[in-house]
Formats: C-alpha cells, structure tokens, sequence
C-alpha cells in the first residue's frame, strides 16, 4: 500500500515538472516573438536587421535617421509591420580603448623642438576623433628628465603610456665651431681677454662668429642662406609670438656678398657714403652674410614702439636672439638704432647681453671694436 502512494506522489511531481517546464518553454516562445525597442552592438559590430528586432524572421526594411557602425551613438530607426509603424534604437558602444604603439624615450638638446608623435602609433577601433595629449610638465630650455605620459581618449574609453623626455645641455653657439681646420691663427685678445683668432678667414671672438666694420669676411663666404639654428629657433619665436597675437616674419634673413654689395651702392648714392655707413655695411661686413641675423617686420625705428617691436625686444633673448644695434650703441656697434636686427647667439648669451631690457652691445660685452 505504502509503495503504490509514494508511486503516485512521484508521477505527480513528475506532472508538476513537466507542467511548469510546460509554461516555462511557453513563455519563452511567446517572448521570442515579442519586439525589442533598443539593440547595444560594440563598435565595427553588424548593423541589426528587421528580425534582430523582432526575434523572429521578419524581413522589413529599417530606415535609419543616420548610421555609422563605427561611432559611439545611439541611433535611432523606424520601421513598418503590418500597418504598424515600430521605432527602433540602436546603441554603439565602444569597448576597446585605443592603443599607443611603438612609445619611446625621447632625447632632444636644448632649444630644439620636439614632436612627440613623431615615432608613435595611435589607432582605435572607432572612427571618431581622438582627444590626444601629453600630459606633465616640461621645459625645453632647461636640461632635465622629465617623467611624461601620453594620454589618448576616444569617446568611451582612455589610454595613457609613460615616457620621459630627456633635454640634454648643449654647448651654445660652438656649433659655428663645427667646420674649422684652422688655417691660420692669429692669437690675439680682446680688451676683455677673450680669445680673437681667425679660422679659414673667419673672425670670432670667444668662439663667436663676428661680422662688423672691425672684422669683415671673405666675400666668398656663403652658408647658402639662412643656418637651420637660426630658423628653428625663429620659427618657434614666431610660433609663440602668435599665441600672444603678435606677428612676425623675416623681411630680410641672409644677404650674399655681392646683394649687399648692390644694397650699399644704392644707400651710399643716395645718401652719400657717410650716412650710409650708419645705417648699412658695406659688402663684407654684413651680419646678414654669415646666415645668423635677419631683418624682422620693419625697417623703421618706430617699430619699436609698435606691439610687434616690444615684444621681440622684450622675448627675443628666450631663443637664443639679441637686438643686435642697439638704441644707444652707435658708438660701439657703428650703426644707428635697428629695432628690427636681430642675431643669433644661443640664449645664455642673449640673456645676459638682454640685461633685464637695458642691452648690452656684443661689441661692448666681448671687449672690441666695430670701425673701418
Ligand atoms: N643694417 C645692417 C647694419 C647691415 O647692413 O648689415
Ligand atoms: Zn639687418
């Protein structure tokens, strides 16, 4: 008897399973036909049919307001079944961050630029624009390590990667020094002891090449225009000039032998040769010929008082430029006020003749002479 109970109490349970199982499995089937509002897909993924929506094969076409797979969105989409219309949404979403590839240290001299994405490689499965910077703090005038890191963000999503900037001294100016076997040598000192020698028909002075009415050179002397130190450097003048709203360009940057030559006639024909050797150099004794000065905006003394004049004279010693013919140097230099020349000289140099904005001659500093 007891037996033939517990039988009957399990072919019950069994019904109950197969009852619930029943309901369960009839539940979902009907869910299965029901219709889905919104889809999530991961960035790059397939765009969603009719049926994904539906679950079930429905073949209807989707009219998208715009679509693109590859943006972080949520887009939205009507479509229309059975006389019914059905709005629909679809969310990309982006989960794979970007990726920063081949980073390095990175080692500069002091003064020169620097690119930082230069070497790296950064790429995301989105087509949406990277917000990329380099995050720390760094100055490229001052010899340092300095601990940065890149960091890049898509619209989801960051990466950032450490690397060090390493700013190595450099010895200002010597690299005028580069190409001398002497030939001949005159060791000589100037007034205030330093070194005056003469190096394939070059005069320096302390190591620093001279062009004035004293120390001429050869007229076949050409560097082919401009030298890179000083274009590098004017470029990232001007470039910060820019940030301030300031405007500067080279009027006048190397100048040959025989142009300066013409330059001078013309000025000494007009004005006589004594006013002319105020205001221009006669061939040979132009700084415009060594490939390290440069005529800035205007030719006009009044340009120091424009907006442009001010703050070349007031930053031009922060990359390494001087204004060279001073407002009172005439009696040193041999010319009248040039607001507009500039030279350039490396920035420690420059900062001390600078002299807080009271500026010192090259001539005056180096202890020597600028007369014919
Ligand atoms: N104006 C300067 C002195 C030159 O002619 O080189
Ligand atoms: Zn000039």
């Amino acid at each position: 008897m007891k037996k033939k109970k517990i039988k009957v109490k399990i072919i019950i349970i069994v019904l109950i399973i197969i009852l619930l199982l029943g309901v369960i499995v009839f539940l979902l089937s009907n869910r299965k036909e029901s219709f889905k509002e919104s889809i999530t897909i991961n960035i790059g993924d397939k765009i969603p049919k009719s049926n994904d929506y539906f679950t079930k094969d429905i073949k209807v076409k989707i009219k998208w307001a715009s679509i693109d797979n590859y943006k972080v969105n949520t887009y939205k989409g009507t479509m229309s079944y059975k006389n019914k219309d059905y709005n629909i949404k679809l969310i990309v979403k982006d989960v794979n961050p970007p990726k920063i590839e081949g980073v390095k240290d990175i080692t500069i001299t002091v003064g020169d630029k620097v690119d930082f994405y230069k070497d790296i490689k950064i790429s995301d499965d989105s087509k949406d624009e990277l917000d990329k910077k380099v995050e720390g703090k760094y100055n490229l005038k001052k010899p340092n390590t300095y601990k940065l890191k890149y960091i890049v963000k898509d619209k989801s999503n960051t990466t950032t990667k450490d690397f060090k900037l390493i700013v190595k001294k450099k010895e200002e100016v010597k690299k005028e020094k580069t190409t001398n076997n002497t030939t001949s040598s005159s060791n000589k000192t100037s007034s205030k002891g330093y070194k005056v020698e003469k190096r394939n028909g070059l005069y320096y002075v302390n190591g620093i090449l001279i062009a004035n009415k004293t120390y001429p050179l050869p007229s076949n002397y050409n560097p082919g225009g401009l030298l890179e130190v000083f274009t590098t450097n004017f470029n990232k003048m001007k470039n910060d000039a820019k940030r301030d709203g300031i405007n500067l360009w080279i009027r006048s940057g190397f100048r040959s032998y025989s142009y300066q030559q013409t330059l001078y006639n013309n000025y000494a024909a007009r004005d006589g040769k004594a006013a002319a050797d105020t205001y221009s150099a006669r061939p040979g004794h132009s700084e415009h010929q060594t490939g390290l000065a440069a005529d800035i905006n205007s030719l006009d003394q009044s340009f120091a008082n424009t907006k442009e004049g001010k703050w070349l004279n007031n930053n031009c010693y922060k990359y390494g430029f001087i204004i060279r013919y001073t407002r009172n140097g005439q009696g040193e230099t041999g010319y009248i006020f040039e607001p507009w020349h500039i030279r350039y000289l490396g920035t420690d140099l420059a900062k001390t003749l600078y002299n807080n904005g009271n500026w010192i001659t090259l001539e005056n500093y180096l202890g020597i002479t600028s007369r014919y």
